[in-house]
């Protein structure tokens, strides 16, 4: 009886650490595509400016103008909307935020 009790909350806590982390997980998604699509023309803190590219930490578009770019390209820079699903450029427009060094 103990044990199965025991048992049970340790399910629990697997369960619960389980979605914890799948949480996380969906946070880190604007990270983990900017690093893989972005950061060879941005670099990681947005500064690097290879080909023309932006710095992203001085950036003042809004999210709207942010997302159009993002799906449309702008001169050098790729257009990503039929490339990436609506989801991960949701969360890239959020982790932009992260990057900018100014309100
Ligand atoms: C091939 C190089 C390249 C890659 C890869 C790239 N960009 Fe760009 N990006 C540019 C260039 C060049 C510009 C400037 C475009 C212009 O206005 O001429 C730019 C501009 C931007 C801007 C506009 C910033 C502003 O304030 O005007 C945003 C936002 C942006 N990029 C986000 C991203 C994101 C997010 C990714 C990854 C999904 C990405 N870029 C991948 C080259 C790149």
């Amino acid at each position: 009886m103990v044990i199965k009790a025991l048992a049970l909350a340790l399910l629990c806590l697997v369960l619960a650490c389980g979605s914890a982390s799948e949480r996380s997980e969906k946070e880190q998604v604007g990270q983990k595509a900017f690093e893989k699509y972005c950061v060879s023309c941005h670099g990681a803190d947005g500064k690097k400016a290879l080909a023309g590219a932006s710095d992203l930490s001085l950036s003042t578009l809004s999210r709207q103008e942010a997302d159009n770019i993002l799906r449309q390209g702008q001169g050098n820079m790729p257009a990503f909307g039929s490339f990436l699903d609506d989801s991960t450029l949701i969360e890239l427009v959020s982790y932009l935020q992260e990057l900018k060094t100014h309100d």
